[in-house]
């Protein structure tokens, strides 16, 4: 009757023993793992087991299971194919020995099902954040496109004074010889309005409304001449340099005075961040790298330095006009701008930085025309 009753039930059950000897499988598991009574009977449950290894301790557990205990464990079915099933064990006691009724029932699907909302669940989370990211670079870049506006209206009148304070001021230091007690003063007045003449500049960059120039350039070399002009700064800080140029990139079309008027940005924000001493570290490579899920080939250009870093509190702000912590010796619109070229090439800028470890400036530009 037992046994009439054990083949009857829809459900592929098996009886072992409590070491996993198998004693009893009915049709139904035979027909559900393609082997047969007999070859169930010379078997260990743990010989049909997938992942033996993964559940040496549930198997190790068996002799001790003392209620209804349900587990996944992956099993091998007679043609190889693995399948992963619930297993439920419950214990029971004939003449002194304990052994186990186990169930099995196949949950595959339910396993797949699982990890594709897992994988789902991880894609969406990098869509949102690479989302909030270009939102926020959005948020930053029509900042920008309002001060370039701004800075398109002002500047040609600030631009004029400025170049008649200038020209006066050469004019009083033609005449006056050097040991004259105004000579130091107004070299100062020079000096500065120099420095006026030059954020002007930097603020009409913003408003450049012409498209880049477009001309087929290899960026290993344009970065190489941009480093030659900085030699003098990276000298007197005492920086070595070291290059990792691991693969050679194909000429891409640029504008090459804008680039290396951002490979000169990130450089002296390098070597700014290393008075004394450090390295500097230029590195190029080609990555394969999506973005909202369009993934494309890109030249990565690193420059990174061992200099100060930068806080958590302030890396978020660092592409914003105006921000920085140099206090009036930077403008702080060395980045922005930087990161307003590379969107006209339709690249990318990141930096990435630790508090006093220093600070990874990547440029991406993408392999096509
Ligand atoms: N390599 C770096 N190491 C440490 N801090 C950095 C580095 N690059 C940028 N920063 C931080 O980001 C801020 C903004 O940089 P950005 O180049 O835009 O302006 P700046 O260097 O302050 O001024 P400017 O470039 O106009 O002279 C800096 O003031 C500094 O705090
Ligand atoms: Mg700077």
């Amino acid at each position: 009757m037992f046994k009439t009753m054990m083949e009857g039930v829809p459900l592929p059950l098996i009886i072992a023993d409590s070491n996993g000897r198998i004693s009893f499988a009915n049709k139904w598991l035979e027909e559900f793992m393609g082997y047969t009574h007999r070859e169930f009977l010379k078997s260990n449950l743990r010989d049909l087991c997938a992942s033996y290894e993964q559940n040496r301790y549930i198997f190790s557990c068996l002799p001790d299971i003392e209620r209804t205990t349900e587990v996944d464990i992956d099993f091998y079915r007679k043609n190889d194919d693995i399948f992963t099933a619930s297993v439920s064990f419950t214990p029971f006691h004939y003449q002194q020995a304990q052994y186990l009724f186990i169930i099995f029932r196949d949950v595959t699907s339910r396993r797949i099902r699982e990890v594709k909302t897992r994988e789902d669940e991880e894609r969406y989370r990098r869509l949102l954040a690479e989302r909030n990211m270009l939102q926020d670079q959005l948020h930053r870049s029509s900042k920008v496109a309002f001060m370039g506006e701004l800075a398109a209206g002002i500047a040609h009148e600030i631009n004029n004074p400025l170049g008649i304070i200038l020209g006066f001021v050469q004019d009083i230091l033609d005449e006056i010889s050097s040991d004259d007690p105004l000579f130091e003063s107004i070299r100062i007045i020079e000096k500065e309005t120099a420095r006026c003449v030059d954020v002007v500049k930097d603020l009409l960059d913003f408003a450049r409304l012409k498209p880049p120039e477009s001309i087929s350039v290899n960026i290993v070399e344009l970065l190489e001449g941009s480093v030659a002009l900085m030699i003098p700064g990276i000298k007197k800080n005492k920086i070595s340099i070291k290059k990792k140029f691991k693969e050679k990139p194909p000429t891409i079309k640029l504008d090459p005075q804008l680039i290396q008027q951002v490979f000169l940005n990130v450089i002296i924000n390098a070597v700014q961040s290393m008075p004394d001493t450090g390295l500097l570290t230029f590195g190029v490579n080609l990555v394969h790298k999506a973005w909202l899920q369009e993934p494309g080939d890109w030249i990565r250009i690193t420059i990174s330095d061992t200099g100060t870093g930068i806080s958590e509190k302030n890396i978020h702000r660092v592409f914003d006009p105006f921000f920085t912590t140099k206090g009036s010796k930077g403008t702080g619109l060395g980045l922005s701008v930087c990161q307003r070229i590379m969107e006209d090439h339709c690249g990318r800028i990141e930096i990435e930085s630790q508090k006093g470890a220093g600070t990874i400036c990547s440029l991406y530009f993408p392999i096509k025309d």
